[in-house]
């Protein structure tokens, strides 16, 4: 006698071993959230900002004469040694600074993306306008992005300045900004580097969380004074050729 089969119910799917999965890290983690990516952004433009402020001392050398400011250029190949090879520690630097502008530049590009994809779509069609602050930031991130490109074939490279003597950076400064166009470049990323610095500094202190109400007026001043020591160290060069004190 021939028994009926019954079907047997299909074997429920087995579960995926923890092992199987691929779990993001921590750090894609934290890349991926918008906490992350703000942390990421203020992070970068501190360490950039520290960088600007060692800069523009730096640049206040010129007002000594080509020997002191020369002897400073060559001084900065030499930092580390005997541990460090010649312009290794320069080398470094260079590579921390391309990071953290990559860095600040990609996590700025995906938040504004990720703001804009938030808002309802009648918004999104009728193009609201960012508030007057996010606009400048972004501006004023894109001008300093053109500006750096030009600084270093300018200054670092030598390709478009007129004098190009490697080892003489007294008088590629003064042969650049002699020029109308040099100067006026200058000028303008200076301003755009002001407003830059003085909002990103505040965001970049509220994403850390290093206010509260009774610290907000301090940050702010500390804001405001540094924007305006790095604009008036800054502009001080350029002007200075200009108007031939510095020749
Ligand atoms: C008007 C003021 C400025 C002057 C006179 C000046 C001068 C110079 C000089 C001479 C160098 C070449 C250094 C060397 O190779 O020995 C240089 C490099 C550089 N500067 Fe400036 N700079 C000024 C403003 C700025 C500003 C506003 C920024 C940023 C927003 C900036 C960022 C840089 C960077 C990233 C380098 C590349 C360093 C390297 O790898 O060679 N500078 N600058």
């Amino acid at each position: 006698m021939a028994f009926a089969t019954r079907p047997r119910p299909p074997k429920p799917a087995r579960p995926p071993a923890a092992a199987d999965v691929a779990r993001p890290s921590l750090v894609g983690l934290l890349w991926r959230s918008t906490v992350g990516k703000k942390t990421v952004m203020a992070v970068t433009g501190l360490a950039m900002l520290g960088y600007l402020v060692a800069h523009m001392l730096g640049n206040l050398k010129i007002f000594f004469g080509p020997e002191d400011f020369n002897g400073y250029a060559a001084w900065l190949r030499t930092i580390g040694s005997p541990l460090l090879h010649h312009e290794w520690f320069l080398w470094i630097a260079r590579v921390a600074l391309v990071a953290s502008v990559v860095l600040h530049a990609v996590a700025a590009y995906q938040l504004s993306r990720r703001d804009l994809a938030a808002r309802p779509t009648q918004y999104r069609r009728r193009r609201q306008r960012a508030s007057y602050a996010t606009r400048t930031m972004r501006w004023g991130g894109v001008i300093l992005g053109l500006f750096l490109v030009w600084h270093i074939l300018d200054l670092t490279t030598l390709t478009v300045n007129p004098n190009a003597v490697h080892g003489r950076p007294y008088e590629n400064v003064v042969a650049s900004f002699s020029t109308w166009y040099g100067g006026g470049i200058y000028i303008v990323a200076v301003l755009a580097l002001c407003l830059h610095v003085r909002h990103g500094f505040w965001s970049a202190a509220q994403t850390l969380g290093a206010n509260n109400a009774r610290r907000d007026k301090a940050l702010k001043t500390v804001a405001a004074t540094l924007s305006a020591a790095l604009t008036i160290g800054f502009l001080s060069v350029p002007v200075a050729v200009m108007t031939g004190w510095v020749s």
